[in-house]
């Protein structure tokens, strides 16, 4: 290929002067929690996902855990998860004493595989966690299905697909509950940590409210209705997220562009692409490729000044971590195969199309050595 050597960034994050001026603005008013920024971020955020009740927190992992505990998840309950995910898709279940059970994938969607999730229902089976991966709804209507007929729970772990639709409806809107990140690589991110919580249900949104907030339930300064924590989202961040989220609509359009772009400037090679289900309106958090042989490309892609990353090498089920507590063994072979072959390619809304093309000839390159 020859020729210039570019940088190209996995991600790219978004500040602008509005953005400043919304932090100062807050920074001034000595208000930092609990305030408007928050309870309106709530209200706007649940608004764009289709749902009633939004409940701010400091973390998607910290938004599921209340999620989980909102909905009535115990310990000893069983709750079915995807393994190839984030570890914190997990690990709230494990900080409650429920066990987490682990389902394969599609192997062309990396979402949940809705046959395996039937097979892994037992008596103790209180809920279902599909994550939407890289911006990709799992199968709803398969994975409701199972859950009315053995009247099971659903939570969304949907911190990686803000906006992302599933036959017309959005992400956090389908499930009982959901779960939002706002860390900071995702499509919508607050300048730190931060998490949301959504649900039509107004019970879960209530006890999900004081829940972050020590156990408080709404108006009641100094008692304590549960045991709960401090989750709660500070309103620097929120005021920098409701920013954000003014952008977020043209951003999917504009990750969904570069996805395209991948699209016909990678078609026809010896690598998987992609694959967008008809009733899906992917939000590409990450564009993700496979090939067997991920780790030269990664290593090639990288001395071409190209970054690149890996959503998951690990399945969630053989982390130590997990193994120490679960003590089972799980054969999970799409899984296992996959964690070995992804590799996440730069994307963000703003991405040059010259940037995107560098990187395309730089994996055709690689590939006709
Ligand atoms: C699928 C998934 N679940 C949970 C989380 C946890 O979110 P956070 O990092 O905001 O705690 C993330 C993001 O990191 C994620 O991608």
């Amino acid at each position: 290929m020859g020729g210039i050597k570019m940088k190209v960034n996995l991600t790219e994050m978004y500040v602008d002067e509005e953005i400043k001026n919304a932090a100062m603005k807050v920074i001034e008013s000595r208000r930092y929690v609990k305030g408007e920024q928050a309870r309106e971020f709530e209200k706007e955020f649940a608004k764009f996902s289709g749902a009633k009740y939004g409940v701010a927190t400091n973390s998607g992992t910290s938004a599921l855990h209340v999620a989980m505990l909102s909905v009535g998840i115990e310990r000893g309950d069983e709750v079915i998860v995807p393994s190839h995910t984030f570890i914190a898709t997990v690990s709230p279940l494990l900080h409650i004493g429920a066990k987490p059970v682990f389902a394969e994938i599609d192997e062309k969607t990396y979402t949940m595989d809705v046959n395996d999730v039937r097979k892994k229902i037992t008596k103790k089976t209180k809920a279902i966690i599909p994550v939407h991966l890289y911006g990709q709804p799992a199968d709803m209507d398969a994975i409701k299905e199972i859950a009315d007929e053995y009247g099971l729970i659903i939570i969304e772990d949907a911190c990686q697909a803000h906006g992302a639709e599933y036959k017309g409806r959005r992400a956090g809107s389908i499930g009982n509950i959901a779960a939002f990140s706002f860390f900071p690589s995702k499509n919508l991110t607050v300048a730190g940590d931060g998490g949301m919580i959504v649900t039509n249900n107004e019970e879960y949104a209530l006890k999900a409210a004081a829940l972050r907030d020590q156990g408080r339930v709404a108006g009641k300064k100094y008692e304590h209705d549960y045991v709960g924590f401090n989750y709660r989202m500070s309103e620097i961040l929120a005021a920098i997220g409701r920013v954000q989220l003014k952008h977020l609509p043209e951003w999917i359009e504009g990750r969904r562009r570069v996805a395209r772009l991948y699209n016909e400037l990678l078609a026809d090679l010896d690598i998987i692409l992609p694959f967008e289900k008809e009733w899906a309106k992917h939000v590409y958090h990450l564009y993700v490729i496979r090939h067997p042989e991920r780790d030269k490309l990664k290593e090639f892609l990288k001395e071409k000044g190209i970054a690149t990353g890996i959503h998951y090498p690990i399945p969630v089920h053989m982390q130590p971590a997990i193994k120490n507590i679960l003590k089972e063994e799980y054969k999970l072979p799409v899984t296992e195969k996959v964690a070995k072959e992804v590799l996440s390619l730069p994307i963000y809304p703003w991405m040059e199309e010259e940037k995107v093309e560098y990187v395309a000839n730089a994996i055709k390159e690689w590939l006709r050595k």
